[in-house]
């Protein structure tokens, strides 16, 4: 069993960089947070919130689940979206989800070829339902393009989901300054992509949503064509 020996060393030699670059750092840190922006990610290790955008710790309040998914019962997500806006008053969420997601796929898995994944069938219902709700993109298109075709419009139908909350609502209500914007990371080139979905109040909502929509449908096209 390991005594996780390698990561307490680890974590005194980051330590102690950010100290040597940034002195007092951590001080200053403990008397209060303010990120300006709140991360709606998918667990996978391998999309890293602070770590893609290189950001110091403070910088962004994070969120993460299978999926990075916005359910309206799930009181952990809502409780930190709550928090993040009324308390923290962040500026920007981000909803951000990545190509190559095992959630996605696990989604597919069980539309296409009903597959069984447990309770992450249950997990990822919402998301099995989204895929009815939009064959039109997916219909005639191979697996791959199908699969980074979900992958995306998981990303706009969370931050659509963001939006419809009562907590974001009213905060655009009070007229507070915040936006909801859509990001999407490629695990095989550690970049990060927009989805041309920036959303800063109501009015804004159905207009980017449905733009963001024909985006996933038009890249779908062309990643079919050189397929
Ligand atoms: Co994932």
């Amino acid at each position: 069993m390991s005594d996780l020996s390698d990561l307490l060393a680890n974590n005194r030699r980051w330590a102690g960089e950010i100290e040597r670059s940034y002195p007092g750092f951590f001080t200053q840190l403990a008397q209060q947070q303010a990120p300006q922006y709140l991360w709606i990610g998918c667990s996978d290790s391998r999309v890293p919130a602070n770590q893609i955008v290189d950001l110091l710790p403070g910088a962004i309040f994070v969120h993460r689940n299978v999926a990075n998914q916005v359910h309206h019962a799930d009181l952990n997500c809502l409780s930190v979206l709550h928090f993040a806006v009324n308390s923290l008053r962040v500026r920007d969420i981000i909803v951000c989800g990545h190509y190559r997601c095992g959630g996605v796929k696990a989604v597919l898995e069980s539309v296409l070829e009903e597959k069984d994944h447990g309770l992450l069938d249950h997990w990822l219902r919402p998301l099995a339902e989204v895929y009815h709700r939009h064959t039109e993109l997916f219909d005639g298109l191979p697996l791959p393009a199908r699969m980074d075709a979900l992958c995306e419009l998981n990303v706009i139908e969370q931050a659509e989901h963001v939006c419809s909350t009562p907590v974001v609502q009213q905060a655009w209500r009070a007229g507070q300054d915040l936006s909801v914007h859509g990001l999407i990371y490629g695990v095989e080139d550690g970049l990060l992509r927009g989805l041309d979905l920036h959303i800063n109040g109501p009015a804004a909502l159905e207009p980017r949503y449905r733009q963001a929509v024909a985006g996933v449908l038009q890249r779908a096209g062309a990643r079919a064509n050189t397929e």
